[in-house]
């Protein structure tokens, strides 16, 4: 059954509640009624509801405490509180504490109807806020940069497929923008008034991930002490992204493979069968495939899930990237610290687009940032990027002249010479090598020892 919005009605009066339950579903709406306190709390506990009614003199608990109570359990509910006449200053006061409205018995169920639909609409009005601020940081915050031409396709096919509701599975190395794509895979689609939901499969602990996700109720296990609606609920009309989607166990996979075929599913304990309509969106970084043929994730989810694959390039294969999303990251540290950092010289950007960037652009980000702290004029120079660490063992650090295994082996002995602050028979015992052929590593590479520290 469809209604115009979830109604709670509680009173002590059965006779009350089932006449407010009469009118309110002849007016279109779902009515559920209760006369203790505790038993309607728990029904917002369980589900979603738009509006609670609530007498305020009950035996258990006025109408006070059933206010503040509902909003701590869904700070979204609307209460409407009626109270008898002669009792108005409670109800002023309920008022300010965040109840929507008052209605003075005995009441025309014509005000009730309407008090009910302005709540309604502010609860509406409130959410869209609230959405409209987070897509507006979202916008600004994740704005894809794209400028190689492998990016530019990224770009072009996610466009392509934000619009239908086919599942799409992302694959890209760490830090590449998996995130960000399916971001805007939500918010170019059709969905994009409804909930984006993060499940993050690869930092939850496995047993706790299907209580995440499913939601469970009361009594299910040891510590589930109340009805938990799960994240697969939350996105219900809207997308739901599972990141690092090949952590899940074999039984999750079951599970969520049945998510996806039907949309059908239990809360944990629960007999009670629900339906969701989600768009799921997934994400690794590992090799899913070569998991599939060892027999580690099911074929069946795989393709489910894979309906449209997005292949994230890492950085090292779109360098044309680097020089605009550096910049894109300056302003944005140089904003946020106040520092006036304008730009970047010549042999700091040379470093960047040399450096191999296994942590892809999240690591580039993170130089960046260090950088700028770093830096003590306008301009980066390769001295501000250094103590980012990350370039520590490239070879753009080293002498350009020489060639990559020579470098290596050069930086190598430099490392081993640090560690044993500069005596030279310990550096040779670190690399396993014997005293004579580190003094004529030495002298090969022209590392200046007297100028080093003993
Ligand atoms: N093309 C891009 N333009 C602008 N910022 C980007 C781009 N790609 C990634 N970023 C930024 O880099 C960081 C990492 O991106 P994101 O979290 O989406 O990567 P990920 O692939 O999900 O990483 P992980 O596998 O580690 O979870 C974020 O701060 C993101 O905003
Ligand atoms: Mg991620």
């Amino acid at each position: 059954m469809t209604c115009k919005a979830r109604i709670i009605v509680l009173d002590d009066e059965p006779n009350i509640v089932e006449v407010i339950i009469t009118r309110l579903e002849s007016s279109g709406y779902c009515a559920n009624g209760f006369t203790k306190p505790e038993t309607a709390l728990d029904a917002l506990r369980k589900d979603e509801y738009h509006v609670l009614i609530t007498d305020m003199k009950m035996p258990d608990m006025d109408g006070m405490e059933v206010l503040q109570r509902a909003k701590q359990i869904d700070p979204d509910i609307e209460v409407i509180i009626f109270t008898a006449y002669g009792s108005i200053d409670g109800a002023v006061m309920a008022m300010k504490k965040g109840a929507h409205d008052y209605l003075v018995k005995p009441f025309e169920p014509i005000e009730l109807v309407a008090k009910i639909d302005s709540a309604i609409d502010k609860r509406e009005l409130k959410q869209r806020v609230r959405y409209l601020e987070q897509e507006v940081s979202d916008r600004i915050e994740h704005h894809i940069y794209a400028e190689s031409s492998a990016m530019k396709k990224v770009l072009s096919l996610v466009r392509q497929v934000s619009k239908s509701d086919a599942n799409v599975l992302i694959l890209g190395e760490s830090g590449t923008g998996k995130e960000l794509v399916a971001k805007m895979l939500h918010y170019e689609s059709n969905r994009k008034d409804r909930k984006f939901v993060i499940m993050d499969c690869g930092a939850t602990q496995a047993t706790l991930i299907e209580a995440e996700l499913f939601g469970y109720t009361k009594g299910a296990y040891t510590g589930a002490v109340k009805d938990k609606r799960g994240i697969i609920e939350e996105a219900d009309t809207g997308t739901l992204f599972l990141d690092e989607i090949g952590n899940i166990s074999s039984e999750m996979q079951t599970r969520l493979l049945r998510v996806l075929e039907s949309g059908d599913f239990r809360r944990i304990g629960d007999l009670d069968q629900r339906h969701v309509d989600i768009r799921v969106i997934a994400a690794t970084n590992s090799d899913l495939k070569a998991r599939v043929d060892e027999g580690n994730f099911r074929e069946d989810l795989y393709y489910r899930l894979k309906v449209i694959t997005i292949n994230l390039p890492s950085l090292r294969e779109r360098k044309e990237d680097i020089v605009g999303l550096s910049q894109i990251f300056l302003t944005e540290f140089s904003n946020k610290t106040g520092k006036k950092v304008a730009g970047i010289s010549k042999d700091a950007m040379d470093m960047l687009l040399s450096y191999h960037w296994p942590g892809n652009v999240r690591e580039l980000k993170n130089s960046i940032e260090s950088a700028v702290v770093m830096s003590s004029s306008e301009l980066i120079v390769p001295e501000d990027l250094k103590p980012s660490g990350v370039f520590d063992n490239d070879k753009s650090t080293v002498d350009s002249g020489l060639n990559t295994l020579e470098a290596q082996e050069k930086a190598m002995v430099l490392k081993a010479l640090n560690k044993a602050r500069w005596v030279q028979k310990d550096a040779a015992d670190i690399l396993g090598i014997t005293r004579r052929v580190m003094h004529y590593k030495i002298r090969k590479y022209n590392i200046n020892i007297d100028k080093n520290p003993m």
